[in-house]
């Protein structure tokens, strides 16, 4: 396994990706970990980050002594770089130029790190790479043992190897995609240099997962909020795997999940796992506690703090647990960190099951911690879960409650389900000629929304009087901008017809053509 220092740069996680789509296992650790630790992890490699600190003065991170005595490999990254070479006796300066973006490096002599890599064939640019920079300062003197192994016209020294010791360092970035040969670069020193095999997957992972878990808990009892969504549930199938009987989850419904959600997850936990799943139906209390809320951040806030009431009261009765579960992931984990910069305003409130306080006096066990949202989904199938949970469109911890506009009823909230379902079913119905796939797979995102105001229609030869619901679909990557789905007509078609015939209720349904900014993706 590769061990990653964290410097502190925005793009880190992307260094993890990358080793780990060359099916080399990595996991990232703060850069000021101990001798002891580095050398009990007993890493095949090490890769020292960048840093989010503008220039290598900023500050004096350094990377263990160990790393450099361990005779593994060792590749340094932007800052990882400036830390290598004061760390082995080399100089690094302030440039006047601050070097951001593109760029193009020269390759020089033959390094097994960049040998045969390259953007261009024609021979003027021949061993040149397209490349991504970010940095103000520079080396300007090698340490002892080294060779330039690349430069750019303002950075001479944009990259340096000591083959004998096997440590690498550049300038730029090859984990941001920009970096066009990054992934081969990464793949080159993961695999080639350093010797890892490749053979990282899913079900090796399962094996160390489990035994992790059943060492860290021992005979001690786990409870675990399962909300039916990816993370929770593969963090369930998870733990289960590893203690049986030792993991109770409890399952708040809120009266404001989607249409048989309940029955969904009981059917799938309790029945076909056997796990032990206490289902508590709170939807009176919820409705009850949110009846007449119609400002959008109270009803959140009140969902949000019933939500932690209910199930403190019910980890109450679980006297013997000592551990509380989540769900969290890898990108959780560098949000709440800090290391992603802020917003100034706020402009939800987010409430997840994953945001329990720790007053619950329990020890926190999160299984997920080192993985991405798409490697938590492969684990969720290798787990024996239906790709079809696996794969779903993230739903908002609030809910239906942030799905209907104003006040809370449960008859809107029965109105909006049906409604809904219909929606997803012809999504996951209809087949795109073009790409093969379902329209619910080509979506991001997709739901109704229910809005309480009635309008004029006619069903058959009478009047009807109605509500309305918009339909929402929308196509994005990182959930924070997002395009509407350009849906097919036939598709809007049929989803209406289909709602404003079965839904006795709702006469009419429109199609939200709003761009996130400046719209949000739900509506509340
Ligand atoms: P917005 O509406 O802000 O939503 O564009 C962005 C993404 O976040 C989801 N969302 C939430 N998820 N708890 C959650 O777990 C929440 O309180 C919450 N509010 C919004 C939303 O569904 C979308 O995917």
């Amino acid at each position: 396994k590769v061990l990653i220092l964290d410097f502190g740069s925005q793009v880190t996680q992307l260094i993890a990706r990358r080793v780990r789509e060359a099916a080399v296992y990595c996991e990232i650790h703060p850069n000021d970990v101990s001798d002891d630790f580095v050398r009990s992890f007993a890493p095949k490699a090490i890769i020292l980050s960048g840093s989010h600190a503008s220039t290598y003065e900023d500050h004096e991170l350094r990377a263990p002594q160990a790393v450099y005595e361990l005779g593994v490999p060792v590749l340094g990254i932007c800052y990882g770089m400036f830390t290598m070479t004061v760390q082995l006796g080399g100089q690094v300066e302030a440039s006047e130029h601050r070097e951001f973006g593109y760029a193009e490096v020269r390759a020089h002599g033959h390094t097994q790190l960049l040998d045969g890599i390259q953007d261009f064939e024609t021979p003027e640019k021949h061993g040149m790479l397209k490349v991504w920079m970010s940095h103000g300062d520079k080396v300007t003197s090698l340490p002892p043992g080294f060779k330039l192994m690349a430069s750019t016209p303002s950075c001479p020294i944009a990259g340096m190897a000591d083959e004998s010791r096997r440590f690498y360092a550049v300038q730029f970035h090859p984990e941001v995609t920009h970096t066009l040969q990054g992934e081969a670069l990464l793949r080159r020193f993961v695999r080639d240099i350093a010797g890892c095999k490749g053979d990282w997957q899913m079900g090796s992972y399962i094996d160390e997962a489990v035994a992790r878990i059943r060492e860290q808990v021992g005979s001690e009892e786990v409870i675990l909020g399962l909300s039916g969504g990816v993370d929770s549930s593969v963090a369930a199938a998870l733990i289960h795997r590893a203690i049986g009987d030792q993991l109770t989850c409890v399952f708040v419904d809120h009266g404001l999940l989607r249409l048989n959600e309940a029955q969904m997850v009981m059917d799938m936990f309790a029945g076909r796992l056997h796990a032990r799943v206490v289902h508590v139906d709170a939807s009176e209390q919820f409705l009850g506690k949110l009846a007449g809320v119609t400002d959008p951040e109270r009803k959140r806030k009140i969902i949000g703090a019933e939500f932690v009431e209910v199930f403190q009261a019910e980890a109450k009765k679980l006297t013997n647990a000592k551990w509380l579960a989540q769900g969290t992931i890898y990108p959780d984990v560098v949000e709440s960190g800090g290391t992603k910069t802020k917003k100034a305003t706020t402009i939800k409130s987010h409430h997840n099951v994953g945001g329990l306080p720790e007053t619950l006096g329990l020890k926190l066990l999160e299984p997920l911690r080192e993985l991405f949202k798409d490697e938590v989904r492969a684990l969720g199938v290798a787990l024996g879960l239906p790709p079809d949970m696996v794969y779903r469109h993230p739903f908002p911890g609030p809910g239906l409650g942030v799905r209907i506009l104003g006040d809370i009823r449960k008859e809107y909230a029965d109105l909006l389900r049906r409604a809904d379902a219909i929606f997803i079913e012809e999504l996951r119905n209809t087949i795109d000629p073009a790409t093969g796939k379902s329209w619910y797979g080509l979506t991001s995102q997709a739901f109704a929304v229910f809005l309480p105001v009635k309008s004029v229609g006619v069903m058959g030869d009478g009047r009807t009087y109605d509500y309305v619901v918009a339909l929402r679909a929308v196509q994005t990557s990182d959930f924070m901008t997002a395009d509407w789905a350009e849906l097919p007509y036939a598709l809007l078609k049929k989803v209406s017809s289909r709602i404003i015939n079965e839904v006795r209720g709702i006469n009419r349904v429109t199609y939200d053509v709003s761009s996130k900014p400046p719209a949000t993706i739900e509506w509340e």
